[in-house]
């Protein structure tokens, strides 16, 4: 994940020009969790594939600034709601924005952000503005209907793989997929490249999105993950490893696991210990690896389809099998 440290820099400083402009703004209550969350670190993967895209199709990066800060803007307003729904008490190693204030403030600056990803947008020219929100807003809604997906998903029961996979490509992959077609649209890339690229990001978020399944159970260091290990095991999310341990229990695992989710009164530790000695039993984090493979490999198909600069698209498939192999 060390190269393009230079776009890494270019957006940094962009963003902190930004964050200098929401510490005037009051009422404080509502800035400071949006000042706080955005000085809390992560990737930036989504700005920086903005970037990345801009210049792959010609054009200086900088000028996908606006675009990379409004898919940052966006993430972490959904990052912010997210911890909410999924009461997480842990985001990038620090409490959650709710938990630090409380729900009200965390929904109105969350609120506030979502609306904010859309005014940096402002200062395109008319008809890249209209490229961009068309894009946007379409992937904004898509968001919100995985994360209703998968809040309807912890209380249903016979789920199948395709049924998952759409849902964490609406509140997961569209938006790395959205990242890269912005960086295109402000290169002036063709339609065609404009679709291998986002269909590459599609691809790569699903990746993305299991292998983030696979580490909420297994990572072992929770400073380095940044999130609390298990959140998932204890709010019953229907992740791939759910769905392949009931496809391949026997009667009693089966039986077993349905108890695990069903108790209410539960001691974290034991629940999660449970349930991974279940998913050890039936080998599902291979299973689920190989699925993020299967969609690495459908990513970078698309990618080599794209017409640019054979070096830049290199690059670019590097950056996204190392951020494949990362642990936070
Ligand atoms: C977290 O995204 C939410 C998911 C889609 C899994 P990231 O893992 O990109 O979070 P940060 O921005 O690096 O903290
Ligand atoms: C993230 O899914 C999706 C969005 C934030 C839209 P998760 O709930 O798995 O993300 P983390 O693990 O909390 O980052
Ligand atoms: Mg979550
Ligand atoms: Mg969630
Ligand atoms: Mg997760």
């Amino acid at each position: 994940m060390n190269t393009f440290e230079t776009h890494r820099q270019l957006f940094d400083s962009h963003l902190e020009n930004y964050k200098a402009d929401v510490n005037l703004r009051s009422p404080r209550e509502l800035y400071e969790p949006e000042h706080y969350i955005l000085s809390l670190g992560g990737k930036r993967l989504r700005p920086l594939l903005a970037l990345i895209s801009c210049d792959l199709f010609g054009k200086d990066p900088s000028h996908a600034l606006n675009s990379a800060l409004c898919v940052e803007l966006f993430h972490n307003f959904s990052l912010i709601h997210d911890d909410i729904l999924d009461e997480a008490p842990l985001r990038r190693n620090n409490p959650t924005v709710h938990t630090k204030w409380n729900t009200n403030i965390a929904i109105l600056s969350g609120d506030v952000m979502l609306v904010k990803a859309f005014e940096v947008l402002k200062n395109y020219d008319a008809k890249e503005f209209s490229q961009l929100f068309s894009i946007f807003s379409k992937t904004c809604i898509e968001v919100c209907e995985g994360q209703q997906l998968d809040m309807n998903f912890e209380n249903t029961n016979s789920l199948t793989v395709d049924e998952y996979i759409q849902m964490i490509t609406k509140k997961t992959a569209v938006l790395l997929g959205c990242s890269l077609q912005m960086g295109a649209i402000n290169s002036g890339a063709s339609k065609i490249d404009q679709e291998h690229i986002y269909e590459f990001g599609k691809h790569l978020g699903i990746a993305f999105q299991l292998l983030d399944d696979t580490l909420d159970a297994y990572a072992t260091d929770e400073k380095s993950f940044g999130k609390q290990i298990g959140g998932d095991i204890l709010a019953n999310k229907k992740t791939f490893l759910v769905l392949k341990a009931f496809e391949l229990a026997k009667v009693e695992q089966a039986k077993k696991l349905h108890e695990l989710m069903g108790q209410t009164k539960v001691v974290p530790d034991k629940k999660i210990q449970n349930t991974l000695e279940i998913f050890n039993e039936l080998g599902v984090k291979a299973l689920c690896e190989a699925e993020a493979d299967k969609h690495t490999k459908i990513a970078i198909d698309h990618l080599l389809k794209v017409s640019a600069d054979r070096t830049k698209l290199k690059a670019l498939e590097t950056f996204s099998l190392a951020l494949l192999k990362r642990n936070t």
